[in-house]
Order: C-alpha cells, then structure tokens, then sequence
C-alpha cells in the first residue's frame, strides 16, 4: 500500500490531543510527528514560538516564518525519509494550522501569495518531497473549544490558548475556507472521545489508509 501523509488538526481544546494518543496505541506501525517539532532542531522552534516567554511579542509575520522554518525542517528530516521508506506518517498539526491560526486567527490575509510560495516550496513534489494525502480536522463550536482549552489542567496553557473568543472564531472560519482548496475531512469533536475515535477510523479506512 502506497505510504499516507496526514495531519490532524483543530482548534487548541479540540480534543487532538487524546484522539492522537488513541490513534498511537492503536497503529504502532505509522510515524507519528507534530508541528511544530518532530525533530531535534524543529523541537527548539517549538520551544521559542510556543514556551518562550517573549513569544507573545512575535508579530504574525515571524510567527508564520517561525511555523514554517519548523515545518521545513521536520519535511526533510521526518517526513520525506519516513514515506521513502514506505511508512504512513501521521501529524498532529501542519500548514492547515498556519492557515487558520496565522492568517485568519492573526488576520494577516496580506500574507497569503507568501503562505502559498513557502508551500509549494516545502512541498515541492519534484524534490520527493510531498504535501499531505488528507487533513483530519477535529470541529467544534469556538467557545466550546475556548472554554476546553482554557479548562484543561493537564496542559500548560500558551500564550496562542488566552486568545480571545473572536480569535477561536476565525480559526474556526479558517478551516472551513482551507477545506476550500485543499482535501479536508471535518470530524464532529462535540462529541465522546470514543465517537470521535471511531468516526476518525472509519475516515481512514474509507479513504483506503488503513486495512
Ligand atoms: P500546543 O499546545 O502543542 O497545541 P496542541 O496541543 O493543541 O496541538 O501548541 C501549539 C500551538 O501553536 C497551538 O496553539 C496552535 C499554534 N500553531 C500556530 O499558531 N500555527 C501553526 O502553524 C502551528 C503548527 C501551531
């Protein structure tokens, strides 16, 4: 079988998280990674755009760069290896990510012609390098989501998790437009864990990703 690029994203209290560690225990033949990090170098850019201390003073041009510096990184180094070598890699976060949070979470629609030239770079298929197969993307209402995020003691909330309800709103939005131009599969994640669970197997096995 053909080796499988996915990523799975939402909005921070989506309920990714738990879906990912289900999906781990459960697949332990796929490469999983996430963004930002993934590996050594691309795990410090984490540590500076999300835990910094001055990270909140990052304007969203050095944050969009900040992602996709990660993000490159983690494509030559993880990713492009992994699916040369026949293995289904799986994401927690990507570009769709940068989509949402950065031009329509940060309202930097002016930086979109740049978010597209870093893209087909990053991706550029004529270098074995590929952009992801599927986006799974766990959907809930903002505020739901906002509350989850803010509610949730086993994380360490980040400066992007205070953000105020509008934010959580456009990055809402921001999936929905990026299922515009790219394959994306919306998962109810209102929901039980375990539905979600199931409903996200059932996506993989229709899309001919898993036996
Ligand atoms: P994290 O707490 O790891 O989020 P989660 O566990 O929900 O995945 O922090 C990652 C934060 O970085 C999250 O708030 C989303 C944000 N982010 C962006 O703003 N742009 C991006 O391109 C990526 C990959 C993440």
């Amino acid at each position: 079988m053909e080796s499988k690029y996915i990523v799975f994203d939402g909005m921070d209290g989506s309920g990714k998280g738990t879906q990912m560690e289900l999906l781990k225990k459960k697949l332990p033949e796929v490469v999983f990674t996430r963004e930002p990090g993934g590996t050594p170098f691309a795990e410090e850019i984490r540590n500076l755009v999300r835990d910094n201390p001055l990270a909140g003073q990052s304007t969203p041009l050095n944050n969009l760069l900040l992602f996709w510096a990660a993000r490159e990184e983690c494509m030559h180094n993880l990713v492009m290896p992994a699916l040369k070598a026949g293995k289904h890699v799986f994401s927690d976060r990507g570009d769709s990510s940068t989509f949402a949070f950065q031009i329509c979470g940060e309202e930097q629609g002016e930086l979109m012609d740049f978010f597209m030239s870093l893209r087909k770079l990053v991706f550029a298929e004529n270098s074995g390098r590929r952009q992801p197969d599927l986006y799974i993307v766990f959907d809930l209402p903002a505020e739901v989501a906002r509350e989850r995020a803010l509610q949730d003691a086993s994380r360490t909330k980040t400066h992007f998790d205070l953000r105020n309800i509008g934010y959580y709103e456009r990055v809402r939005d921001g999936f929905q437009m990026f299922a515009g131009w790219w394959p994306v599969e919306f998962v109810d994640a209102d929901r039980t864990p375990e539905e979600v669970h199931n409903s996200v197997m059932k996506i993989l096995a229709t899309k001919a990703i898993l036996d």
